[in-house]
């Protein structure tokens, strides 16, 4: 079979060389995003003079006869086409004749190529933002039956305060927002067509590139033909916004490992999201947010192989941007897997409030309370009080105490021993300083932990789920 730009070679390509060069096994993801292109440039050929009207509805014929051969799995995808836009085209001809070979006027693969990713790259990113969302009104969901529900908030894996279990699926739910938000900054700037930018300095016809781009859902056409064949920022963007949406389900994952220990048990996978072990009989393991957690390697390393790639290029196209494809399809499939398992486990995972709250008793959680109460009702300087409670805490730890079991008796003659001092400490409100959930309620600050402030901020997101998407 000669190929597309076979005539000016002597002898046929090497069997090795048509192996490596091919990107068909791959890029053969891209045929829906290949033919609707094909299928407004054909409108645009139409539209300057270069097809008759007959023309174009025998090109438009042919292309929807091979999506539905496609979709429906009867078309032969071989080596020999190289690409997609080879097949695709090829298989034209062969429907059509002569006139499946005038659809090649005025582009190129180069611009053709570029075009199909990034019309690919923007419908993922809108599926992506579609199922973030989702996921955020599960963890909202979950979040409203919990702001009362109080655990142990940690700094380097400390307690730390006192919290809401609903406290903290917000705070996870935020960076999700984020990460909608980012996709959605992506979008605006990559929303110039470079079809008809051709090889790398446009056609000489005169291409309608504005009303295509129209079309094809973009903004606007592309400024400069050499920067639309030869960049690939739309790809590292999504690429990125990807790896940024893989840390946050890898953390989200840890803690969920965590928890799901023995030593925390404050959450319980379902028997459909857990596995079990083929030696230990008693085990339940949880594999899911293991994985979840693993594969946000794979996203980091995507990017930087992109990155890698489109290191030092020369302008215009190289054949090294092929590459750029595997990348974006596992990056994009594995991002979509793991935050629909992810949305999917959450719904059926068990919280242990009992066990959360027996965590919150040990840990001294109320320090901050006690130096606080000694500010306020005392006057202490922050900085004594600071101190104070720090021999506070030493003293229960050597009693075996929790802080917040601590007595007046104990607190006086600590203060009357640091400060020379005899402060009278009134006992109802040394016990309410020193309650955890006080403790929780108090935090009633704008982004704060109290079950009010919680509401709000539960509030807030699902009113900006609901104006954004
Ligand atoms: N398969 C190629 C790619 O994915 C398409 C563009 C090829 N252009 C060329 N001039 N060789 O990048």
């Amino acid at each position: 079979m000669t190929k597309l730009w076979g005539s000016r070679f002597n002898e046929s390509a090497n069997e090795l060389l048509e192996r490596f060069n091919a990107s068909i096994e791959f890029d053969k993801n891209l045929w829906e995003e290949d033919i609707q292109g094909s299928i407004e440039h054909a409108k645009m050929l139409y539209a300057i003079g270069l097809l008759e009207v007959a023309e174009l509805d025998s090109i438009l014929a042919g292309l929807q006869e091979i999506s539905k051969e496609i979709r429906e799995g009867t078309f032969r995808f071989t080596l020999e086409n190289e690409d997609i836009h080879t097949a695709i085209e090829s298989a034209l001809s062969k429907k059509i004749g002569q006139v499946g070979k005038k659809l090649h006027t005025a582009r190129s693969r180069n611009d053709q190529v570029a075009l199909d990713l990034m019309l690919y790259c923007r419908k993922k990113s809108k599926i992506l933002q579609k199922i973030l969302s989702t996921l955020m009104q599960t963890l909202l969901n979950i979040a409203k039956e919990h702001t009362q529900t109080l655990m142990p908030g940690m700094t380097h894996l400390q307690h730390a305060q006192p919290i809401s279990f609903g406290y903290h699926l917000v705070a996870w739910c935020v960076g999700f927002k984020r990460d909608i938000q980012r996709l959605h900054a992506s979008l605006l700037i990559n929303s110039e067509c470079p079809l008809g930018s051709a090889a790398m300095a446009g056609t000489p016809y005169k291409n309608e590139r504005e009303n295509l781009a129209q079309s094809l859902g973009f903004e606007s056409a592309s400024i400069n033909a050499m920067d639309s064949v030869a960049q690939r920022d739309f790809a590292l963007d999504l690429l990125y916004n990807i790896a940024m949406i893989m840390l946050h389900v890898s953390r989200l994952a840890e803690e969920l490992i965590i928890w799901s220990s023995y030593e925390f048990g404050f959450v319980q996978f379902s028997d459909n999201f857990a596995t079990g072990s083929s030696i230990m009989p008693q085990k339940k393991n949880p594999d899911v947010a293991e994985l979840l957690r693993g594969k946000c390697g794979r996203a980091y390393g995507n990017l930087i192989s992109l990155l890698t790639t489109m290191k030092s290029l020369p302008f215009a196209y190289n054949k090294d941007m092929q590459e750029d494809k595997e990348a974006v399809f596992d990056s994009v499939q594995t991002a979509c897997i793991c935050l629909e398992i992810l949305n999917e486990s959450l719904k059926t995972l068990s919280i242990n409030k009992e066990k959360m709250r027996k965590m919150c008793e040990v840990g001294h959680l109320v320090a901050t309370d006690l130096a606080d109460f000694l500010v306020q009702e005392y006057h202490i300087p922050f900085r004594e009080a600071h101190h104070i409670t720090g021999v506070c805490v030493r003293y229960a730890e050597k009693g075996g105490l929790d802080l917040s079991k601590i007595d007046v008796q104990d607190l006086e003659s600590i203060l009357l021993q640091e400060l020379g001092q005899d402060i009278i400490i009134d006992k109802d409100k040394l016990a309410s300083a020193l309650n955890l959930e006080h403790s929780m309620q108090r935090r009633n600050s704008l982004g704060g932990c109290s079950s009010d402030e919680v509401k709000r901020q539960i509030h807030t997101l699902e009113q900006w789920l609901q104006d954004n998407l």
